[in-house]
């Protein structure tokens, strides 16, 4: 599908709800179908990645089901009573990293063998950092496919050896991942004893959050060799039932975040986001280059989202013609000024690089991202697609090893680019049409792929800048 974004013509005004949280919503199904009894959730994502791991519990025999109806109806979470059953079939993740390396931890200690497997996107990313460490916890894990010299799904589980609990063990992250602390944080829950993971830097804490909501006590520590979690189980995950809420997805907020900084005179109030500290490190770098954003009506969803911290992000821009370079400084139009996003911030701002990419060739100056090598591997490989797009509107934008370096400054051109099948890639370069300065359109093929955790972008993009 190919979408044509005008370059804006009018600023960004009024109130955005974006969908709830993707990160939140496939943890919330996975320990809810962990559980003594049923679970209840508000606000689930309703993008194809979420809906994929509801598909791969139901195989597991785990009632998902919405007893209201409708889109925006609560989600009830029914485990079978004696723990997961064996599937009847090959499980499949779609185009879900997290649904893969979440549901393996799971699945890793299960005394049934079962299949995990993915589009082809999912098949082409690594999965030998989730492999080996489950293996030293005495998984029987077989990777079916290779890329170079990784391992890729399809994943068998074949039970473990010895048939079960699972060996606690200490697990040191070279990279920061927490897909991959989530995975062996899970299986630990199936481990006799304490299981730790180290992280060089801390990644999204949501399954720490989330467990504790779930009755499970995490114990987390700063240490000279890292960011430490451990759980500790006598080898079944005892989890009680919870009531949660899941608050709006900082990352599909982040689109129009940058949408509204790129349009002069813009103001858009985007309600009800998680704003969780280790999630929230755009709007910093966003800061740092010279935005207005604010947090407002901040709570903290206690009894509902796991302790997330929830509030409406507002931005604001200066109206047409009164920014800094209009009058001769030298400045963007936007008023951005270029920065360094360093290696230690990166993992609070992963999936938002594609969108930060698109405001940085609209700030003055250079922009470079460090360390960014992970984006590689991600639903595409984001730094060539990266460059490769948006080189395509006229950016100056080029890779440098594992950084990404962009030399902000003239208008975008409109074009034709393409999503390379990636969600956050469709919509960060929607927003790059916006800002497309010929006054033609910008054609983004692939567009559908943003459905994989925003369904509703595309006519939300139509209503707001039409
Ligand atoms: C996610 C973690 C991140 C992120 C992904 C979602 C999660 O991946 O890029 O979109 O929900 O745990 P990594 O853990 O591989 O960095």
């Amino acid at each position: 599908m190919a979408v044509n974004v005008e370059p804006a013509r009018r600023p960004l005004r009024g109130e955005i709800r974006v969908p709830g949280d993707k990160s939140l919503s496939h943890r919330a199904l996975i320990l809810a179908s962990l559980a003594g009894g049923p679970s209840r959730i508000r606000g689930l994502a309703p993008g194809a990645d979420v809906a994929s791991t509801g598909d791969c519990l139901r195989g597991l025999g785990v009632g998902i089901t919405r007893p209201g109806g409708g889109p925006d109806g609560d989600t009830v979470v029914t485990p079978p009573r004696c723990g997961l059953l064996p599937p009847s079939g090959p499980l499949d993740a779609g185009n879900s990293g997290t649904t893969m390396r979440l549901l393996a931890g799971i699945l890793a200690a299960q005394p049934f063998r079962s299949t995990l497997s993915g589009d082809r996107s999912l098949r082409r990313r690594p999965m030998s950092r989730i492999a080996e460490p489950l293996r030293r916890m005495g998984a029987r894990v077989v990777a079916r496919g290779r890329e170079g010299d990784g391992e890729t799904a399809p994943l068998e589980f074949r039970g473990p050896l010895p048939p079960r609990p699972l060996t606690p063990a200490t697990h040191r992250l070279p990279v920061a991942s927490a897909q991959v602390k989530s995975c062996l944080l899970l299986a630990g829950l199936h481990a006799c004893g304490r299981t730790t993971v180290v992280e060089p830097v801390r990644s999204r804490d949501h399954t720490e959050r989330l467990l504790a909501r779930f009755g499970v006590p995490v114990d987390v520590a700063d240490s000279p060799d890292g960011h430490k979690v451990s759980v500790t189980s006598e080898g079944l995950p005892r989890l009680t039932p919870a009531d949660l809420e899941v608050p709006g997805d900082i990352s599909s907020a982040a689109f129009w975040i940058v949408a509204a900084l790129l349009v002069p005179g813009s103001e858009l109030r985007l309600t009800g986001v998680g704003v969780n500290p280790t999630r929230t490190g755009l709007l910093e770098v966003l800061r740092r280059m010279g935005a207005d954003i604010r947090l407002e009506t901040t709570r903290v969803a206690v009894s509902a989202a796991g302790d997330e911290p929830v509030a409406d992000i507002v931005v604001l821009t200066a109206g047409p013609g009164r920014s800094a370079r209009s009058r001769g400084s030298g400045r963007a139009e936007t008023g951005l000024e270029g920065t360094v996003v360093t290696a230690e911030e990166l993992p609070s701002l992963i999936d938002e690089i594609p969108v930060l990419a698109v405001a940085a060739t609209q700030a003055a100056g250079t922009t470079v991202v460090e360390g960014a090598g992970e984006l590689r591997v991600k639903e595409s490989d984001r730094l060539t697609a990266l460059a490769v797009e948006l080189g395509r509107m006229g950016a100056g934008i080029e890779i440098d090893g594992d950084r990404l370096i962009i030399e902000g400054g003239p208008p975008l051109r409109a074009g034709r680019v393409w999503a390379h099948g990636d969600h956050r890639m469709a919509m960060a370069l929607g927003v790059a049409g916006l800002a497309g300065g010929s006054g033609h359109p910008t054609v983004v093929d692939g567009a559908e792929a943003a459905s994989v955790s925003y369904p509703g972008f595309w006519t939300e993009l139509a209503r707001v800048a039409g």
